[in-house]
């Protein structure tokens, strides 16, 4: 085989097999293929697309280039597992072994901070969950930075502690390890600069083989569409949807995702500090409605999705319980401690300042994408890879889509340092539509794929 050959054959739009793609990728990793050929292999596929079998074998190639995590399914002996308080259906879990690895992966958005919540809520129901999370991309926020307003909280476990915290906690969200997915590391840098990061079959192999990595038994995601997501048409996401389930089911993990709106910010705040506390919130049986709804879908598809729970419905309904006690909560704390974080330790917030409307109507649309980019600016994320962020800026949303407002009506908080300050706040101002017509809010969560 040689490279020119696949490349070409791929221009052409003829089908590559899973061996040449293995090939291809295992050459990559292995310094034989250079970026150069590499480069134009990308922009061959972002331009003649794949099969789904081409997609799943890039896939599978990508997921063998590095270390695949192994989960110990073997009962121990004599465990007797913590009572959890107010959680009815408790002698079907204590029978519930071996612990089910779960996973969600969202595509990204603007005020997404449920891993933090679905994570614990997941292992209070005895699932573990490796969750390998990122930074900022773009104008959406990255679990985590936000995660890292928690004074201590270290985000770089290497691959025994992340274990082994996931095995002790039951959750972990730490950074991708060296070890995991070379490939993507190689190839997701090179799609950034040569215009290739907005293609199907790229993003499912990279998305799915990071996932994969984590060796689980079920996933559940989150794909987005609207002002604040990568996919702008519920058409291309359900497309994206479609392509990263199926590859999920065909190398082995239950995989489903469910099409969700991102044309408003998820929650009311939008930031890092802040979004870790409105995840509080939540955990704490409060925060806003829309959050919560979210992380119950979520959550009890993750929990189809591993087994051995039923239907969906049912089981949303008895996680709920588990949002209004006091055990997702501990166990965030749990997970916090372990990895090195003081939730008691003060998560600073920047002062507050409203910005008010001015006219009077109806909110007609929401630029997601400007509020994201409003964050950025007051430092709340990075333009450049080397910035630093500051945790402690960010939007309160106090309107959605539908309101009615009078003229004076604050309708967002900003809470800024000096840094970006009048730049964001125009650019707040511009991001809130308003209209005399009134219009339906957004539906949040649409269809189910499997
Ligand atoms: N996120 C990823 O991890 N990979 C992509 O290709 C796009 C978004």
């Amino acid at each position: 085989m040689n490279a020119t050959q696949l490349i070409a054959k791929k221009r052409d739009g003829h089908a590559l097999t899973d061996d040449e793609i293995a090939w291809l990728i295992e050459g990559y990793v292995a310094d034989r293929v250079p970026d150069y050929q590499m480069s134009a292999f990308a922009m061959a596929v972002y331009l003649r697309g794949m099969t789904n079998e081409e997609t799943v074998a890039l896939t599978r190639s990508m997921l063998n280039s590095g270390t695949i995590l192994t989960w110990n399914r073997e009962r121990p002996q004599r465990e007797r597992p913590p009572r959890l308080k107010g959680v009815r259906y408790q002698l079907r879990l204590e029978g519930e072994w071996p612990k089910r690895v779960v996973d969600k992966h969202s595509t990204g958005g603007i005020g997404d901070k449920i891993s933090l919540i679905l994570a614990p809520l997941l292992a209070t129901y005895r699932m573990r969950v490796p969750m390998i999370s990122g930074r900022g991309l773009g104008p959406t926020g990255g679990t985590l930075d936000k995660l890292e307003s928690i004074p201590g909280f270290r985000t770089d476990l290497a691959t025994d502690e992340f274990q082994q915290v996931c095995n002790d906690v039951g959750c972990v969200i730490s950074g991708a390890t060296a070890d995991l997915v070379p490939a993507d590391r190689k190839l997701y840098a090179l799609r950034d600069v040569t215009a290739t990061v907005s293609c199907i079959p790229l993003i499912t192999a990279s998305v799915m083989s990071k996932k994969l990595a984590e060796g689980l038994d079920g996933l559940v995601l989150d794909v987005k569409h609207g002002s604040g997501a990568f996919m702008k048409t519920e058409e291309e996401a359900r497309r994206l949807a479609e392509s990263l389930v199926n590859v999920g089911n065909t190398l082995g993990v239950k995989t489903r995702a469910l099409l969700t709106d991102m044309n408003q910010p998820l929650g009311r705040m939008i930031g890092n500090a802040v979004e870790v506390n409105e995840a509080i919130e939540v955990m704490q049986g409060g925060g806003p409605d829309d959050l919560r709804d979210l992380t119950l879908a979520l959550g009890a598809e993750a929990m189809v999705a591993g087994g051995p729970f039923g239907t969906v419905f049912s089981t949303s309904r008895f996680i709920e319980n588990a949002l209004n006690g006091s055990n997702v909560y501990d166990m965030f704390r749990r997970m916090v401690a372990a990895q090195g974080g003081d939730l008691d330790a003060l998560r600073v917030v920047a002062p507050a300042s409203e910005i008010t409307s001015t006219c009077s109507g109806f909110i007609q649309q929401i630029d997601c994408e400007a509020l994201g980019y409003a964050v950025i600016e007051l430092g709340g994320g990075r333009k450049v890879q080397a910035d630093t962020i500051d945790h402690s800026v960010g939007i309160e949303m106090l309107v959605r889509i539908g309101d009615e407002v009078e003229a004076g009506q604050p309708v967002a908080r900003m809470f800024a340092n000096s840094r970006g300050r009048e730049e964001a706040q125009a650019m707040i101002e511009r991001a809130i539509v308003f209209g005399d017509e009134a219009v339906e809010p957004p539906v949040l969560i649409g269809e189910r794929i499997t």
